[in-house]
């Protein structure tokens, strides 16, 4: 984000309490620093905790409040904590984005095909991105219920939406994620609780600028119907927005935040290609 710009005091998130779970790096650590500027005190919750501090301190550098806590969304024991040390610093939690997920290396080489998938990556990610996601829920909803309510936020997937040749485990914890807001939403609407979920497409964070091979960034862009692939701020943009009372008629909702990468025909980019092999730009 750009630090130049100043934190709102009187944004829409004013007087608002959010956690962000896996807020030390990528899209989390962009979410916190963007629900912070508009006026919310952010609970930047996250397994590396020294993570977490960095993104602490750069909210305090833009004027905003926030505080690190050390979370392992795979642990309920530190959920409930996390929950309760949240609710007691300031007295309320209004939004809540699932954001945390397994995505280390280690992780994703292992989460093959079905017939070859490692069943440790399979139950670590399960574990950490969608039963933590649940646990979160469990949890910080009924905090959210003694001031009247809140937002929560899954930060989902194109995998959780699409078959593909790799991650069995990533996607189908990222589809569970759909499922769970929509539970969320039907269960708690009436008591002033919103559930949405946002399927994301490709977001270059600061790693994936350098780690990506440039082929492989092209044959993504190619999928997606924007000029770029999508940007950290983009999504926390959406997610401010599902977090505030702009949304506030907005739940049980899957938005897609992914540069129509999930919206069009399969036989689009090769299409384009015949057109411009044949020397027309009609496509
Ligand atoms: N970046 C993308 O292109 C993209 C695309 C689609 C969906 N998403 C989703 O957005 C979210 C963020 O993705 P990212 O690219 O920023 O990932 P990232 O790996 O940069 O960040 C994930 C964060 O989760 C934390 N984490 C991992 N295990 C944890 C645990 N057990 N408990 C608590 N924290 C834990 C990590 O420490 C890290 O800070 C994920 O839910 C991901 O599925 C990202």
């Amino acid at each position: 984000m750009n630090m130049e710009e100043k934190t709102m005091t009187s944004g829409k998130l004013a007087g608002r309490v959010a956690i962000v779970t896996g807020g030390g790096n990528g899209l989390g650590a962009e979410c916190a620093k963007v629900l912070a500027l508009h006026g919310a005190r952010v609970a930047v919750t996250d397994i590396n905790l020294a993570a977490a501090q960095e993104v602490v301190a750069a909210i305090e550098t833009q004027g905003g409040q926030a505080l690190a806590v050390k979370t392992d969304v795979s642990l309920e024991a530190d959920i409930k904590a996390m929950a309760t040390t949240v609710s007691a610093h300031w007295g309320r939690i209004d939004v809540l984005l699932n954001n945390a997920a397994a995505l280390d290396t280690k992780t994703r080489h292992a989460d093959r095909d079905v017939c070859n998938v490692e069943i440790e990556a399979w139950d670590w990610t399960m574990d950490v991105n969608a039963r933590g996601a649940m646990l979160c829920c469990k949890h910080v909803i009924p905090e959210m219920l003694k001031t009247g309510g809140g937002s929560i936020i899954h930060n989902s997937s194109g995998f959780g939406v699409m078959g593909d040749a790799s991650l069995t485990s990533y996607a189908c914890s990222k589809a569970a994620l759909l499922a769970l807001s929509r539970m969320v939403a039907a269960q708690y609407g009436k008591q002033g609780i919103r559930s949405n979920a946002i399927v994301i497409g490709f977001v270059l964070n600061e790693h994936a600028q350098k780690s990506v091979p440039e082929e492989i960034k092209q044959i993504l862009l190619d999928q997606h119907l924007t000029p770029t692939l999508g940007s950290p701020r983009q999504i926390a943009d959406v997610v401010a927005f599902l977090a505030s009372d702009e949304a506030s008629f907005v739940t049980g909702h899957t938005m897609m935040a992914d540069g129509g990468f999930t919206s069009h025909a399969p036989s689009l980019v090769p299409m384009r290609q015949f057109f411009e092999r044949q020397g027309s730009n009609k496509l």
